[in-house]
């Protein structure tokens, strides 16, 4: 049998305690997952006040309630643990992590939440090493566990990513435009928002430039359906065929979905689209720049969100050097990057 000293003891204990935390990492989703169905924090936004276990537990849609009582103390424990609740007394409140949460609550982002913890996103980091060992690097593990990718066609997954994203761009485009950060959008006459999804962000960017015309540009089953008003209009198309002309192009959360190739291809086709630097065309992204002296949370997020880019699609998220050398590689003469999204940034590029 291995003796250890105390300080051996200490540090095994200790990576002993890391490795537990990290391989059950998934209960905290899950538990926020079970929250969310449950619908706890409308139920106490609902009541008003500080709720207490036994009224919570009224309200929840449970069978046995009596019996239901200890296992919702120990979801709420570990959900207060996490930052979703506070406990004030005896009661619980919502923290600003669970408001975010709340159907009501107008910048929401519950479909996207409830899209990154769909099993048909999960399943298949199941498969990552096998996709790592065979090398099937020209399809992704999402392509090999579900047979499709996640773009391709109108699926119940498809589905909750453009819900997903709406809601992302809403969060986003009320910190640009209602802000004061609209300057980006300042002067132009047309933009085309190129996977541009349902179009809520050139929907904002309509409403509050009614001198533009903004035009969607998607897959045609993604915008199918979706009808335009007076500066706003919907096109279907491919964007390695065709991007139609504008001042300027928008590609927000699209090329982090993409290998460089595919991103130098698409950012070719974008300067194609807009006119000469000196005549106002540029292209607007709204990406991550990986960051590694943001503080620790931020670049947790950009990470996570980097292997989900691997997993899901054939992307990445990229530093400034890897940003710069694509823009420079597709024919580009200069950028900007403003860091004014927290964890993402506005990157104005220009031909
Ligand atoms: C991650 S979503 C971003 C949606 C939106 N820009 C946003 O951030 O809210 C990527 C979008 O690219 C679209 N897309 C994928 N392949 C495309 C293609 N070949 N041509 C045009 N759009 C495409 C998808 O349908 C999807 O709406």
């Amino acid at each position: 049998m291995t003796t250890l000293c105390n300080n051996d003891i200490r540090r095994v204990l200790a990576a002993k305690a890391h490795i537990w935390n990290h391989t059950f990492n998934y209960v905290s989703s899950m538990s926020l997952k079970c929250a969310i169905q449950l619908g706890i924090s409308d139920i106490i936004h609902s009541h008003g006040r500080a709720m207490i276990l036994s009224d919570l537990v009224n309200a929840l849609p449970i069978d046995d309630k009596s019996k239901g009582q200890d296992y919702i103390y120990r979801l709420m424990r570990i959900l207060i643990h996490d930052g979703f609740f506070l406990q004030e007394g005896d009661g619980y409140l919502l923290t600003p992590n669970s408001r975010l949460l709340l159907k009501d609550e107008p910048l929401n982002i519950l479909p996207f939440v409830q899209f990154g913890l769909e099993s048909i996103v999960i399943d298949p980091f199941h498969y990552l090493s096998q996709w790592l060992q065979n090398g099937e690097y020209s399809s992704t593990p999402f392509a090999t566990t579900h047979g499709h990718t996640l773009f391709e066609k109108e699926t119940k997954i498809n589905h909750l990513l453009n819900e997903g994203m709406a809601c992302d761009a809403r969060l986003v485009m009320s910190v640009l435009i209602h802000n004061g950060k609209g300057l980006i959008f300042e002067g132009l006459k047309s933009l085309v928002d190129v996977g541009g999804g349902t179009g809520t962000v050139a929907k904002a960017i309509a409403d509050a430039f009614p001198q533009i015309n903004c035009t969607v540009f998607d897959l045609p089953h993604v915008i199918e359906g979706l009808e335009g008003c007076k500066n706003l209009s919907f096109v279907g198309g491919d964007m390695f065929n065709f991007i139609p002309s504008a001042n300027a192009i928008l590609l927000k959360c699209v090329l982090h979905d993409w290998s460089d190739e595919d991103c130098i291809k698409i950012l070719k086709k974008c300067k194609e689209a807009i006119p000469s630097k000196e005549n106002g065309g540029k292209v607007i992204l709204i990406e991550i720049v990986m960051d590694q002296n943001k503080d620790d949370k931020s670049y947790e997020t950009q990470l996570l969100i980097d292997m989900l880019m691997m997993v899901l699609v054939c992307g990445k998220e990229r530093s400034q050097q890897e940003w710069a050398k694509l823009f420079f590689d597709a024919g580009y003469s200069d950028y900007k990057i403003i860091p004014i999204l927290g964890l993402r940034c506005v990157i104005e590029v220009y031909p």
